[in-house]
This record gives structure tokens, C-alpha cells and sequence, in this order.
């Protein structure tokens, strides 16, 4: 079905003056100072809680309602199916933690026992903890969240956001009721949200995504992936988004809760080069490649799946992070990477993209001299 995008609608549903959405980060990259900062200036901020606890997701929506009175957003991943279920058998296993044992030697961290392999909270407890905080707006990727929380959220008057990689994920949720959604083109930093088809079939850019999405959903479309300026905010709105999501270059701000090796690799020409992979995690996902997506390469379809891979993976991330050792973090970033990264404020990059909207200010939309 095609109807016609009218510019204020999405505004209208989130009770936000400018059509940008600082993205959620999961596996503790948001911060709240991030996404109030972004919603205070009149966006939508947003924060990843796929980790947390149910506690502490009451806990994050009590501090985000202090630090902001305008709508901010608090996202989930919907499990895929058996995804939190089975552990793999410890002899399988072990070829792997072998593989992985010198890594850790070298950053003196520590395996995580067999039994904390699969130690990430219940969805069904989580969502519940979130639905009774009630935030203005709940983000989902990864799936179609189930219809007691959508009609939940209804009576509650959350607004809910689902994440589609394509056009039939975009359609399927738009039956099932979201009230907006992000077309998240392959192009975007973090991992892959494909939830109906192979990955493989599910990789298709922001440029080919989003006007396809736009005619096919009556909801508001967010197009995410690969944008970092004005210009292509622009150009997502020419081609029919409502909003724009941006992920990578609001990691560079000053409150993001990326490590300093992180944002230092963003927005240089190392951050030209992206790639996917399933090695920091178990499933797929895009950054920077360093010494350890080279290493290992043979092993990207071996290495156990999520959550498994990601508790392994853990401690060595972690432990690199805080030793200023890129070669072994997980460098998150986006195709338009290296457009991000001048190490302002979320509020001065905010503002800059504001003055770059359509019809107003710097037609050129580049935030730099080029
Ligand atoms: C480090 C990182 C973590 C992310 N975590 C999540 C997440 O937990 N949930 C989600 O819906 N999107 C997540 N995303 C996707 C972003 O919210 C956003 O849609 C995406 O980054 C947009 O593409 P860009 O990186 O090219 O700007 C993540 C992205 C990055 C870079």
C-alpha cells in the first residue's frame, strides 16, 4: 500500500521536533546522559537494555524520566527462536575455548565458567519490568514482538517501534501493528536484526531499502544505516523516510558509552573499511576489522552462536577495552564511518544536523569543510 508521507506525522507519534533518532546501543554503549542529551535537544534518544536485568531496566527508566521530560526510547531484542535455550555440549566446546585461550592469557582475563555461558536475562521478564515503567516509547529489533505486549503497550500509551532488515520484516510488522519502523539498511554499525529470512538474503542497503519499505507500510518509516550528516539525512527523506536513525556517529559523541579505542577509530580512514562478522558475538554483525577479525577468519561460521560466542567473548573485549588494545574490541561501526567523529557533545552534533535538515540553513548538508 503507498500513501503519501506527510513531513510531521512521526513527529506528531513521538512528540519530537526534528526527524532524527539517536539509535540504540546494546552490550552496555548507551548511556542515559547519551539518550537525554539527544531527547532534550529535541530528537528521540534512545537505550539499548537487551542486557539488563528487569531490575535494572525499572531502575534505567526511573534515572532516563529524571534526566529528561521529553520522549526517549528503551530497546529490546526479541529472542530468535531456541536462541536462549540450549547450551552447546562442553566437548564441543572445548576445541573452541582452546582456540580462544591465548587471548585471554595475553590480556590476563578469565574464561567465564560453562554455566554462565547463557546467562542473559529472560525476554518475557524483561519486557514485563519495561512495560510497567512505561517509557514514552519501546524500540524492538530482531523480531516481532508478541501481541500481549503490543496490546499492553496500547493501554499504556507506549509507542512502539519495530526494526525491519527487509521489505517483508518491514510488512510483517506493520501487520502486526507497530506504530513505526526502522528500515535498517545492511549498511548500518552493530549487529544484523534479520528475523524472517537467512541473513544472507536480508543484507540490502539503506538507498535500496527505504523507498521500497516506504511503499509497502502505512506506518511511519525510520530509514537507519549509513548516515552520519545532513546529506544523507536528506536523502532518506527524499526517499521517503519520516526520520532518520543514527547509530555510529552518535557513538563518537563525548556521552556515548563507547570505550576511547572505539571512538578513536571512528571517523578516521580506518573506519572506511567495515566488515560482518559473527566472531566477538555468535551472531552477525558490522565493524571496523582489526587483528582479531583477521585472526580468526576461518573460524566465522564455526564459533558457537549468541549468546554463547558473546559470554566467551566477553572478557577479552572488556579486558582490551580498558588496556587501550583495539586489536581485540569489538569495533562497532557503520559504512559511513569515517564521517563521524569529531568528539563533540550528542547536543553540538545534534544541533549541527538540525541546522542541516531540509530548508534550513547550509544547503551543501556536509558538517565539514571538504
Ligand atoms: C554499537 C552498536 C550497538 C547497537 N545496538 C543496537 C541494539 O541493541 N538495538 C537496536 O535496535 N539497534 C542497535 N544498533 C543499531 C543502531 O541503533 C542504529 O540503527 C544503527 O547504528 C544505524 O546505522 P549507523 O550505525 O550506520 O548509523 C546498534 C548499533 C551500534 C553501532
Amino acid at each position: 500500500m503507498t500513501l503519501p508521507h506527510s513531513p510531521g506525522r512521526l513527529g506528531d507519534l513521538l512528540g519530537i521536533d526534528h526527524p532524527i533518532i539517536q539509535g540504540p546501543f546494546g552490550g552496555g554503549l548507551s548511556s542515559v546522559a547519551l539518550a537525554a542529551a539527544v531527547s532534550e535537544g529535541g530528537g528521540l534518544g534512545s537505550y539499548g537494555a537487551h542486557i539488563l536485568t528487569p531490575d535494572a531496566i525499572t531502575g534505567l527508566v526511573t534515572e532516563l524520566k529524571a534526566a529528561t521530560s521529553r520522549p526517549f526510547a528503551v530497546n529490546l531484542w526479541v529472542p530468535l527462536e531456541g536462541e536462549r535455550s540450549a547450551l552447546p555440549d562442553r566437548t564441543a566446546l572445548t576445541a573452541h575455548t582452546e582456540r580462544l585461550r591465548p587471548y585471554y592469557e595475553q590480556l590476563g582475563a578469565t574464561a567465564p565458567a560453562y554455566k554462565d555461558l547463557e546467562a542473559l536475562p529472560a525476554f518475557d521478564d524483561q519486557v514485563d519490568a519495561l512495560l510497567a515503567a512505561a517509557p514514552p516509547v519501546i524500540s524492538f529489533v530482531m523480531g516481532i514482538p508478541p501481541r500481549r505486549v503490543i496490546d499492553e503497550a496500547r493501554r499504556r500509551g507506549i509507542v512502539l517501534i519495530g526494526t525491519a532488515t527487509t521489505v517483508d520484516e518491514a510488512v510483517a510488522l506493520d501487520d502486526a501493528g507497530l506504530d513505526a519502523i526502522v528500515a535498517s539498511g545492511s549498511d548500518a554499525g552493530g549487529h544484523r536484526g534479520a528475523f524472517l529470512a537467512p541473513l544472507r538474503e536480508s543484507l540490502v542497503g539503506t538507498f535500496s531499502l527505504v523507498p521500497q519499505i516506504a511503499d509497502a507500510v502505512s506506518a511511519p518509516v525510520i530509514a537507519a544505516g549509513g548516515i552520519a550528516d545532513g546529506r544523507g539525512i536528506r536523502a532518506a527523506l527524499a526517499l521517503g523516510a519520516d526520520a532518520v536513525q543514527i547509530g555510529t556517529a552518535f557513538l563518537t559523541t563525548r556521552e556515548s558509552g563507547a570505550s576511547d579505542v572505539h571512538k578513536r577509530r571512528l571517523g578516521t580512514p580506518a573506519a572506511r573499511t567495515t566488515v560482518l562478522t559473527r566472531l566477538f558475538s555468535g551472531r552477525t554483525a558490522r565493524g571496523i576489522p582489526n587483528r582479531f577479525v583477521r585472526d580468526m577468519a576461518a573460524y566465522e561460521d564455526a564459533v558457537p552462536p549468541y549468546p554463547v560466542q558473546n559470554a566467551l567473548m566477553q572478557p577479552i573485549r572488556r579486558a582490551a577495552a580498558a588496556q587501550g588494545r583495539p586489536e581485540y574490541v569489538n569495533l562497532w561501526a557503520g559504512q559511513a564511518a569515517a564521517l563521524a567523529g569529531d568528539g563533540l557533545s550528542a547536543r553540538e552534533y545534534l544541533a549541527q544536523l538540525v541546522k542541516e535538515l531540509p530548508g534550513r540553513g547550509d544547503p551543501s548538508g556536509s558538517p565539514r569543510a571538504r
